[in-house]
């Protein structure tokens, strides 16, 4: 048998599409996404994240789909099978997906495990008669905050710490089971009930009295509030919503069945993708307009308003649960396309085994993370050091979404676009002549070589401040 039909990979496009989908969706969704389109002028924000996502966003996920498939490696290996030079400076954007992966990681599953945090306090009622202050100290608590100056080993600096723990035991143990066996397998139940509660919880906000102002507060169409800041941030969620230049959706391509449509498949993730931030919309934005409270941005709507307000509802401690749990699914199917990526890039370049890689990489991001879960807040235990002016939660966000993410863009385009051979794009794309799809792959190819280089290269300068608009 050869090395190939041994690796594992997914069993059906199906599949695949739903794991790539569960990368996709996950605390973007939630709160940054529906935020974003009500506070930069919702129908018209939307009019221009679909622009970005179709110019820039499809592109690199349809090269980054076609660098896995055709090498069938890792996010670095990649390079080197497609070049065929085994020292291929081609490498280096494999490197710079694996190093953003691991960034995120490090801030990312903070945040997870506030979110299992906060979904097993719903599940203990927890929530229950809280007040706006008491809603408020909860969340200072679960994220460190005051943990400066207190023993590394007292409570409010060891319970961030061990919620982040946790979700790393969890993904690590699915990734360990393997592709098919274990990402493959929690995923195709997670998405399901993600959709199913949040429809739920959806239909529930809808059908509260002056539920109205919320729809409103979503869909209004004003291009007066699109600013060139609300331009470029609509880029960057782009790239942040799909996962992209992570070296995701390379290894994911990777594990492509051979029938998959390379160039559909992006497009089905991103509709999707874009329905569960809308669903999440309708279930959060009804309900804070029906209860009068302003519509705050980030964490703070997730972790302080939400319960506060859900439950002053009728059904609101079972909401709250359910609207928890979801949320801690969509964290998971992102954490688990995030731990994959250096997992099979150590376990083949170093020739270890899947769960040794996979320990490895989890023990590494649970102490790094140990800083980001000390630095939430300025007055958690890590909370006073600084580099570039950020604690270190905040430097890992900027150095990845910033930095990492639009440079590995860049050249993922200029790869796909001219490095690879027209031939090769057009073999892959169209699986081997099978989907008569030319026109479409000469399209791409346009789009890979004089636009999306081009406008990825104005968000990368204009977040180092090199042009500014
Ligand atoms: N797409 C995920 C979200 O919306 C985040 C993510 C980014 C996941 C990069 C994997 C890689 O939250």
């Amino acid at each position: 048998m050869s090395a190939e039909k041994t690796r594992d990979g997914f069993s059906s496009t199906l599949l695949a599409l739903m794991v790539a989908l569960g990368s996709a969706v996950g605390l973007g969704n939630i709160w940054k996404f529906p935020y974003m389109t009500g506070t930069g002028g919702g129908g018209a924000f939307l009019v221009i994240y679909l622009f970005f996502v179709f110019c820039v966003a499809l592109p690199i996920m349809i090269s980054e789909f076609t660098i896995g498939r055709r090498s069938r490696k890792n996010a670095v290996a990649s390079f080197k099978v497609l070049t065929g030079n085994p020292h291929t400076p081609w490498a280096l954007t494999g490197f710079i997906g694996v190093l953003s992966s691991y960034l995120i990681m490090f801030f990312y599953s903070c945040v997870a495990g506030w979110v299992y945090c906060y979904t097993f306090k719903a599940a203990t009622g927890a929530f229950a008669g809280i007040t706006k202050d008491s809603a408020g100290a909860m969340f200072m608590a679960a994220i460190g905050a005051g943990g400066a100056g207190q023993p590394f080993f007292s409570k409010i600096v060891l319970a961030p710490v061990f919620w982040h723990i946790l979700v790393l035991v969890v993904i690590g143990t699915i990734i360990s089971l393997g592709v098919a066996k274990g990402i493959e397998k929690a995923v195709q139940v997670m998405m399901p009930a993600l959709f199913a509660l949040l429809i739920i919880c959806a239909v529930r906000a809808l059908t509260l009295p002056g539920a109205g102002a919320g729809l409103r507060f979503l869909f209004h169409v004003d291009f007066s509030q699109v600013t060139p800041a609300v331009v470029l941030s609509a880029m960057g969620l782009a790239f942040f919503k799909l996962s992209l230049a992570m070296g995701v959706m390379i290894t994911y391509g990777s594990y492509f069945t051979s029938d998959a449509d390379l160039t559909s498949s992006p497009l089905k993730i991103a509709v999707a993708d874009i329905c569960v931030s809308m669903l999440a919309g309708l279930a959060i934005f009804p309900t804070v307009f029906s209860f009068g409270v302003e519509p705050g941005a980030g964490p703070g709507l997730l972790f302080i308003t939400i319960p506060l307000i859900f439950s002053q509802m009728p059904f609101g401690q079972i909401l709250l649960f359910a609207f928890f749990l979801l949320t801690a699914f969509a964290a998971n199917g992102a954490m688990l396309s995030l731990v994959e990526v250096p997992t099979i890039w150590l376990s083949e370049e170093f020739n270890i085994s899947r769960k040794k890689a996979a320990l490895i990489n989890c023990v590494l991001i649970g102490a790094v993370g140990v800083l980001s879960a000390g630095s939430a807040d300025a007055t958690g235990y890590f909370g006073g050091f600084k580099f570039l002016g950020r604690g270190f939660f905040d430097l890992f966000d900027f150095l990845s979404s910033n930095l990492l993410m639009p440079i590995g863009g860049f050249f993922i385009a200029v790869f796909a676009g001219y490095v690879m051979k027209k031939q090769d794009l057009a073999a892959e794309l169209s699986n081997n002549g099978t989907l008569n799809n030319e026109s479409r792959v000469n399209f791409i190819r346009i789009l890979l070589r004089y636009v999306t280089p081009l406008l990825v290269l104005v968000i990368l300068l204009n977040g180092l401040g090199i042009i500014k608009f």
